[in-house]
């Protein structure tokens, strides 16, 4: 038979580069898989598990600091992040989408030098139809007068940009489980198996084509689109007699981690772009634990990640659940999209002849 790594074989493989490497950074990443086999396990017991819908009567909070409901896995899934991570010392702090503020180490344990950042269940409005959901993660260096002094994180230790990630990963509860990860050389791809309980390498070295005929966006709200995606997509419809010159192929899965997936299995170009439905908000997706992870995998894999306007990796993140506005996936179509929106005039829609007329979104 054929040996296969496992996800420890293949991190001691990396820390080859570091000699002078503690060994924090694995242990953390191997704790973070571990609460990824968890949820992974809770997920697949689905109605069995009586996890599913909304939470139990113990659980008090149901709305998170987005506005958003959470479901009792969300929740579940959240503690197992903490719970799995927190006690091993090598964290200062964490951040998640279920939790308001930065969750702070127990004092009974040690604190580290990285901070973890992750959204513990994406696309969880499709759990109760059993399709796709995902977890995904970053490793940022705590500052260095955290790691110093021991005090506690503040939401200001975590607006660094997602340049300066350490790592980044997710995790996919789907037919298989699975769990890519980037430590800044490149991504690998882990499968996990459920006989040994182990991830084993099975995607060495993810590279996206840098062309594409399959986008993915959610066309129900094309009315709030700025120009530059109203033309992007109009052109793409438009297929092999409009501008392009080829057909083009849609997906929405509304789960970004398995979109992502896919773009870095075959190829294609998502899009959460910034809109004008709520002025409030600046796009849908959030910066820190959803955009940074995954523009990271994405550029570590040759693809490109972006706002629209600039690369989402070099955004200075203002706030812990910041919105933005993400575009990610083949870098030609990534770079024609970036492209649209510096043109001259690109913005007024009605100006520009191009979707003054035959957009099949319009009425
Ligand atoms: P989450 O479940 O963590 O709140 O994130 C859901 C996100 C993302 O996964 C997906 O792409 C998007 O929301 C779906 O948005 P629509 O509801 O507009 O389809
Ligand atoms: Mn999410
Ligand atoms: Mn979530």
């Amino acid at each position: 038979t054929r040996r296969r790594f496992t996800l420890t074989q293949y991190l001691i493989e990396q820390r080859r580069r570091f000699p002078t490497a503690s060994g924090d950074f694995n242990a953390l990443l191997l704790d973070v898989a571990l609460a990824c086999k968890a949820i992974a396990r809770t997920v697949a017991f689905g109605d069995l598990g009586s996890m599913l819908g909304q939470p139990a009567p113990e659980v008090t909070t149901t709305v998170n600091v987005q506005g958003e409901e959470q479901k009792k896995l969300d929740v579940i899934s959240n503690e197992y992040f903490t719970q799995m991570t927190e006690w091993g010392g090598h964290l200062a702090g964490m951040a998640s989408e279920e939790m308001d503020h930065p969750y702070q180490i127990p004092a009974t344990l040690q604190r580290g030098k990285y901070l973890l950042v992750f959204d513990p269940l994406d696309g969880s409005s499709n759990i109760d139809v059993n399709v796709t959901v995902g977890s995904i993660f970053s490793v940022l260096r705590a500052p260095q007068d955290v790691i110093d002094s021991g005090r506690d994180v503040v939401e200001a230790d975590f607006l660094q940009p997602g340049a300066q990630q350490l790592a980044a990963g997710y995790a996919l509860y789907g037919p298989t489980t699975m769990l890519v990860l980037t430590v800044g050389s490149g991504v690998a791809g882990f499968t996990l198996d459920p006989n040994l309980g182990q991830f084993m390498l099975t995607h060495p070295n993810l590279q996206i084509p840098e062309d594409t005929h399959e986008f993915a966006i959610n066309a129900s709200n094309s009315r709030f689109w700025e120009a530059p995606v109203k033309r992007y997509v109009d052109e793409c419809l438009a297929g092999k007699t409009g501008a392009r010159g080829k057909d083009f192929n849609m997906r929405w899965i509304a789960s970004m981690v398995a979109e992502a997936h896919r773009i870095l299995m075959r190829g294609g170009v998502f899009l959460y772009p910034r809109d004008t439905k709520d002025a409030s908000k600046h796009g849908r997706l959030r910066l820190l634990y959803e955009a940074n992870p995954v523009g990271m995998i994405i550029e570590q894999a040759g693809g490109r990640a972006s706002t629209g306007r600039e690369p989402v990796l070099s955004v200075k993140p203002t706030e812990l659940h910041q919105r933005i506005g993400f575009v990610f996936g083949s870098k030609n179509e990534v770079e024609r999209i970036e492209r649209y929106h510096r043109e001259p005039g690109a913005y007024k829609d009605d100006a520009n002849p191009l979707f003054a007329e035959r957009s099949l979104f319009r009425d």
